[in-house]
């Protein structure tokens, strides 16, 4: 089974009376186990693929299936659960909560998912330790630094143990040994099997995953395995 199985995506955005077409027909299938780049110019439609993939935005015409389910044909509630226990997305500006310390940025999705308190907090400290940040759970993220706060999105998206993680330009702000890191961290998250995307402008993150899907002006243009 696919963990991800996308066709004929068609994502129009309406602008002013008119439309902007960011994808134009993209089929994507993505395995289990599997770790992806995502690459392409600047407004190619990365992004909009990875919203609408990870059932943030539906698409204007074309089927997704994540995990064997129709996205389509789920109704809200049901989308929000299968995100909110299945998927962890790590947005390109952290999107962090600045009032709530590391821990507990990384206790919110616990929190909506109903998982009791005892447990949420032993598993944000168990996160915060594997991302590398065990040493930095009570700060808050204006007293972090910028590859600090991507690697409290990256424990808060791991919170609800998702089997498909999507990454938006994950290392676009950070410099090159902190963006090493990171995409490090990826690898063993992806060696203990969870399935990622990543979407990158980094020709030196793009260089280590085994597959390159490349866009170019909302289409698929290349999607090619390492070495085959
Ligand atoms: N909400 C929106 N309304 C109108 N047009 C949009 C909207 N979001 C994106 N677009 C347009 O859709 C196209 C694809 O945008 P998208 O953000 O997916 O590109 P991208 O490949 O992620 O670019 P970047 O590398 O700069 O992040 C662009 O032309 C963009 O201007
Ligand atoms: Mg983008």
């Amino acid at each position: 089974m696919s963990v991800i199985s996308a066709r004929g995506i068609v994502k129009e955005y309406p602008y002013g009376g008119d439309s902007v077409r960011a994808l134009r027909g993209v089929d994507l299938e993505v395995g289990p186990g599997e770790l992806v780049a995502v690459v392409g110019p600047s407004g190619c439609g990365k992004s909009s693929l990875l919203n609408v993939l990870a059932g943030i935005d539906p698409p204007t015409e074309g089927r997704v299936e994540l995990l064997g389910r129709d996205l389509g044909a789920l109704g809200e509630g049901e989308r929000s659960r299968l995100r909110l226990r299945e998927v962890g997305f790590i947005f390109q500006r952290f999107h962090l909560l600045s009032v709530l310390t590391a821990a507990e940025n990384v206790e919110f999705p616990m929190a909506e998912a109903g998982v009791p308190k005892g447990e949420r907090r032993a598993r944000a400290r168990e996160l915060l330790e594997y991302v590398g940040l065990g040493h930095r759970v009570g700060h808050r993220p204006p007293h972090l630094s910028g590859g600090e706060q991507q690697r409290v999105a990256i424990a808060r998206a791991l919170a609800n143990r998702p089997k498909l993680v999507f990454a938006d330009e994950p290392t676009g702000e950070l410099d090159r040994r902190t963006g090493d890191e990171i995409i490090a961290l990826f690898e063993r998250l992806n060696a203990d099997g969870t399935t990622l995307v990543i979407v990158t402008h980094d020709t030196s993150v793009a260089g280590r995953t085994r597959r390159v899907v490349e866009m170019a002006d909302g289409v698929v243009v290349r999607d090619g395995r390492a070495g085959g």
